[in-house]
């Protein structure tokens, strides 16, 4: 194994889109942001300088930080962040993980331009569990904001009201044609007749789940979230924020020009954003002025297709790759999601939107827990976020009108190598929403999904604890459920969260500290000397 060296500049860059210029901060001067590369067990050292006037912190969405919880990100969680003019080295390893990941800024939502891709290829003279690819493309799907990013996060925590919708989505930055500009950047993916491409497609949108389709060809999905799945052949994909997903295209079509959509997905009735922008493959040998071959595009409420996508992911769980299912469970746990409203004297409405888990709205300490837990800092946190809704209710019928929230630094406790199992219970409070949730530190077996209210008697005996996905960022749906297990091997204080920004900022998030175990290697790791202080 190697030892890979990266240097981010976190720069202000002048950046036009949708024929408007702006300063956007980036990681030096690109978005999507630099790739990194790197094979499994390698180890990464990243040195991160912030030139920019705000903090910044970067985190490595998927690595799994085994006992380097300070290399995690995630911004007062693990560490302070790193203020102006200040630097951090991210040091860690990929132990035992290949596939696709991202990287991106998790303070605020800085992500929105400050991300980019990780490849973890297999180690030397290790193949893919698949057909060998000719080439490998990255795709990165991403928005667009024509305001400034602060101004739409602002509106959505100051004002009481629902954010902004983005301007446009981005495939590799690049918008595609838009009412009112067209002279703009589209992305093409060239291709060349008979061969086979690995699509690494990543979603590194704010608050939106997309769909992606090729017209005319179909893909086979072999990997999401860095773990090898059972091999599906599908001609739309869904994915969520933080989600990756490796599919093989084989060009085998006529020589052409052929449209690539991304659409967004929303299952809740208020959903207004409905932009999707194109890109295009082309042949190699493809005549001038060719037509180009359209494709139908899901309708932005198209829950069927989307559950047509996830149904049928399944671990490859081979031999060499075994899914390691929990089989027992020391902690069961539901955590229902909910939007809700609250008082607010300083907004427009007199009212504001929040989000919480077990009606609980986390609230970010000023001081990083991880820290806090290591040095064992009282009165940053309190051990008490509750295992399951302190106040019962049809979940997903007729919901309590108002949800008036805790607010609280809660976490809960896991004991080093404990079994989890999470019921992320979706409710109908205020308007039902997908909540595509991630876990950091760990990846997690999806275990069942099922509509409505959650049955502790009858839906476990449907659990599938042969070959269920395994992955770190899954949806939740509206007005249904989704479980997940995990055994809690990597000793730290870890962020589970809605993944659709607007959700965490309104406090869809709480923490796990899974504590040390007693061996020699189960401990978390003592803090780097450059860890940035608050
Ligand atoms: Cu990709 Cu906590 O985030």
């Amino acid at each position: 194994s190697l030892v890979r060296h990266y240097k981010f500049s976190v720069v202000v860059k002048n950046t036009t889109k949708l024929c408007a210029t702006k300063s956007v901060i980036t990681v030096n001067g690109k978005f999507p942001g630099p790739k990194l590369y790197a094979r499994e067990d390698d180890t990464v050292i990243v040195r991160v300088t912030n030139h920019v006037k705000q903090n910044v912190t970067i985190h490595w969405h998927g690595v799994r930080q085994f006992r380097t919880g300070w290399a995690d990100g995630p911004a007062y969680i693990t560490q302070c962040p790193i203020q102006p003019g200040q630097n951090y080295i991210y040091n860690f390893t990929l132990a035992g993980q290949r596939g696709t990941l991202l990287w991106h800024a998790h303070i605020t939502w800085l992500r929105a331009t400050v991300h980019g891709v990780i490849v973890i290829l297999p180690k030397r003279g290790i193949p893919y569990p698949f057909p060998k690819p000719d080439h490998e493309k990255i795709i990165i799907l991403g928005e667009w904001w024509k305001a400034d990013v602060d101004a739409v996060v602002n509106r959505a925590t100051q004002s009481g009201l629902p954010p902004n919708v983005s301007d446009a989505h981005t495939i590799n930055g690049f918008p595609g044609p838009v009412p009112g500009c067209s002279s703009q950047g589209t992305y093409t993916l060239h291709v060349e007749s008979g061969k086979t491409y690995l699509l690494r497609i990543i979603n590194a949108a704010v608050n939106d789940e997309l769909f992606f389709i090729i017209a005319g060809h179909n893909l086979t999905i072999v990997e999401v979230d860095a773990s090898y799945i059972k091999p599906f052949e599908t001609n739309t994909i869904f994915i969520s924020p933080g989600q990756t997903t490796n599919a093989l295209l084989t060009a085998n079509q006529d020589v052409g020009k052929y449209l690539i959509a991304v659409s967004p997905f929303m299952d809740a009735p208020i959903g207004i954003d409905n932009l999707t922008t194109f890109g295009t493959l082309r042949y190699k040998g493809t005549p001038a002025y060719p037509k180009t071959i359209l494709t139908s595009i899901p309708p932005q409420n198209a829950t069927p297709i989307a559950n047509v996508f996830t149904d049928s992911l399944r671990s490859l769980n081979s031999k060499k790759y075994p899914a390691q299912v929990p089989l027992t469970v020391d902690h069961s746990l539901l955590f229902t999601l909910s939007v809700g409203v609250n008082p607010c004297a300083t907004c427009v409405n007199g009212s504001k939107l929040v989000s919480d888990f077990n009606n609980n709205s986390f609230v970010l300490p000023t001081t990083a827990l991880l820290q806090a837990h290591y040095y064992n800092i009282k009165g940053v946190y309190t051990d008490d976020f509750p295992a399951n809704p302190p106040i019962p209710f049809n979940y997903t019928g007729n919901p309590p009108a108002n949800n008036q929230t805790n607010n609280g630094t809660r976490v809960y406790r896991l004991a080093f190598n404990s079994t989890v199992q999470v019921v992320l219970q979706g409710t109908t409070m205020i308007a039902p929403e997908n909540h595509p949730t991630h876990m950091h530190g760990y990846n997690f077996f999806v275990v069942g999904k099922g509509l409505g209210n959650f049955d502790p008697e009858k839906d476990p005996k449907k659990f599938n604890l042969i070959d269920p996905v395994e992955r770190n960022t899954v949806g939740v749906p509206s007005a249904g459920w989704t479980a997940i297990r995990f055994k809690a091997d990597n000793p730290g204080v870890w962020f589970l969260h809605c993944h659709l920004e607007v959700h965490t900022t309104w406090g869809l998030k709480m923490v796990f500290i899974v504590d040390n175990g007693k061996g020699p290697n189960e401990s978390l790791l003592p803090p780097p000397a450059d860890l940035p202080v608050c």
